[in-house]
């Protein structure tokens, strides 16, 4: 059997985080979820760490551990996306108690530890990022020599040609936390970049929505209320149209890497001017001031999106209703 892909997930629970965090559970025999890690993002840091506990609970992998992280960016004022999430994070979900919470240990000491230990055993670790990447740079600025235990970033984040969606020129997760998201796209590792030029081309139309409600498992049920919850949202455009897919596209990739196409790029992050803080400046252009060390996804292919989705919530794979 292929050797599992080790994995740390770095989220802030939220819609779309949520049906990625479903799509990574259910995927156990590709994935080595060695840790999920929470931040302040679309909502507090203590919802988003109880969101996915409660995920989790869902997909029914408690042998997952969830630590909860930063509570603010690193440099910039909070801000959150509770207006895209639901003042629970996580749309009409309904809400009850976790039933494990999150295991002791901050997110940042955590990802230290694995990336050490990836060291150690020369066994290097994907790090998906679907939120402001506050936990993962706080990690690698401690100590730097932690990059050697990273295989990639896998990151939701930014945008070239779409404009932004939360100001004319910046995607929410740079827009929340420029200084972090700055820091680790010029860490060094390749960076899968998955910017809404490519998560807009994903969109979850009703047909879609109610093909996964119909499989029936737990984690499709559930997966399919986050997305309809998405759908009404007056934000997200017409709702036969389908809300964009943001988060769940990384773990897509891990799992079926030929969904996307990719063009090499340096990007580079404003984290000052009030009018573009957190615009990604996608450079195209090769130049050997800037190392070309992201991937920045260009296409993605959304059938292929959603049937692989629907091949992992099916029951035999994500726990019966
Ligand atoms: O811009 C979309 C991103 O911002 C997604 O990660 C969504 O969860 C929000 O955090
Ligand atoms: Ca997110």
């Amino acid at each position: 059997m292929k050797q599992r892909r080790a994995v740390i997930f770095d989220c802030d629970p939220g819609v779309d985080d949520a049906v990625a965090l479903l799509l990574a559970l259910a995927a156990r025999d590709e994935l080595d979820l060695l840790g999920i890690t929470t931040v302040a993002g679309n909502v507090s840091a203590a919802l988003t760490a109880r969101n996915a506990c409660l995920i989790r609970d869902i997909a029914d992998r408690s042998d997952v551990p969830v630590h909860a992280g930063a509570q603010r960016p690193l440099r910039r004022e909070p801000v959150e996306a509770g207006h895209f999430h639901g003042e629970s994070g996580l749309g009409d979900l309904p809400i009850g108690k976790p039933r494990e919470g999150v295991t002791p240990g901050h997110a940042v000491d955590f990802i230290a530890t694995t990336l050490r230990s990836a060291i150690d055993t020369s066994r290097h670790v994907c790090i998906v990022i679907t939120g402001p990447m506050t936990n993962v740079a706080l990690a690698l600025q401690r100590d730097p020599r932690l990059i050697e235990g990273v295989e990639c970033f896998a990151i939701m984040g930014g945008a070239r040609s779409e404009g932004g969606n939360i100001t004319a020129s910046s995607e929410y997760n740079i827009h929340a936390d420029p200084d972090a998201a700055h820091y680790v796209f010029n860490a060094g590792p390749v960076v899968y970049a998955f910017g809404l030029d490519a998560t807009h081309q994903v969109r979850a139309t009703p047909a879609r929505t109610t093909r996964i409600h119909a499989l029936g498992s737990r984690s499709a049920v559930a997966a399919a209320r986050l997305l309809e919850f998405s759908n009404a949202l007056p934000a997200n455009g017409p709702r036969e149209h389908g809300a964009p897919l943001h988060d769940p596209c990384p773990i897509a990739w891990l799992l079926a890497p030929q969904l996307f196409r990719f063009r090499p790029c340096h990007i580079d992050v404003e984290v000052d001017s009030p009018l573009t803080l957190g615009h990604t400046a996608v450079e195209f252009r090769a130049s050997s001031e800037r190392a070309q060390n992201v991937q920045w996804a260009i296409e993605a292919d959304a059938d292929g999106v959603f049937d692989l989705l629907e091949r992992y919530f099916a029951a035999g794979r994500s726990g019966k209703a």
